[in-house]
């Protein structure tokens, strides 16, 4: 199965003041989606954005909304984000003691589905729940902590993204992989030499010229896959 190259520009790093030029510019350059993380000043040292998120930049942007929850008892606000329209909601697997109860509890809302996981953790719930990997949309393998924009990119990011790609094809399951976390023109080679296919990225994108840095980005993608 061939999995396109598709680059979701995080906002966190947009300027917040002009989040609306910015959401746009991230769609006008090719963005497949806009992701929003959320932060609850408790998962991770860090407050970002509220549900209400949503629904402001939907008057504005026609690409898919991603809401990345980076917060605890994420069970608790799935139906927000749903009744808030938006198209994917990611979870943190540790932040889940009962990861297929989210992942169905997120289907069940007609909304994609998808699931992060952190440098320190492994692929065990997923392998003990096959089943998810064939619901979920999306699994992100995170190259940085959660909480913050601009961090270094973490070495156990690319061996995970090749055992993330043979756990999907035994399972014969069919969801991008993304990284999400220090993804930019350097990295970004390695990053889909390994499989990945769904590059998350804040930092790099969102500079003065946001139309010169998605291209910049997606080149260095496209051409790591042409060698
Ligand atoms: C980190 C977030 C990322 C963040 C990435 O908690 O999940 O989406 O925006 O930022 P960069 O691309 O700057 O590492
Ligand atoms: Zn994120």
């Amino acid at each position: 199965m061939d999995y396109p190259i598709k680059i979701s520009p995080s906002i966190l790093s947009a300027d917040f003041g002009n989040l609306r030029h910015d959401a746009l510019a991230a769609e006008k350059n090719g963005g497949c989606a806009i992701h929003i993380d959320i932060m609850d000043g408790h998962y991770v040292h860090n407050f970002s954005f509220g549900v209400n998120i949503v629904p402001a930049l939907k008057k504005h942007v026609h690409i898919p909304i991603v809401t990345h929850l980076e917060i605890d008892n994420p069970d608790v606000f799935i139906g927000d984000f749903a009744r808030a329209e938006s198209n994917m909601v990611v979870v943190q697997e540790d932040t889940c003691p009962h990861l297929p109860y989210t992942i169905n509890a997120i289907k069940e809302m007609g909304v994609k589905a998808g699931i992060g996981i952190n440098p320190d953790r492994g692929f065990e719930k997923l392998e003990a729940n096959p089943e998810i990997l064939r619901e979920i949309d999306l699994l992100i393998i995170m190259a940085v902590y959660p909480g913050y924009g601009g961090q270094p990119f973490s070495p156990v990011t690319v061996p995970k993204i090749r055992r993330a790609c043979a756990m999907r094809e035994e399972a014969q399951a069919s969801f991008d992989i993304g990284v999400d976390g220090a993804v930019n023109s350097s990295t970004a080679p390695d990053i889909v030499r390994a499989g990945a296919n769904y590059l998350i990225a804040g930092s790099s994108v969102f500079t003065d010229n946001i139309t010169a840095s998605m291209k910049k980005l997606h080149a260095s993608a496209a051409a790591a896959l042409a060698i």
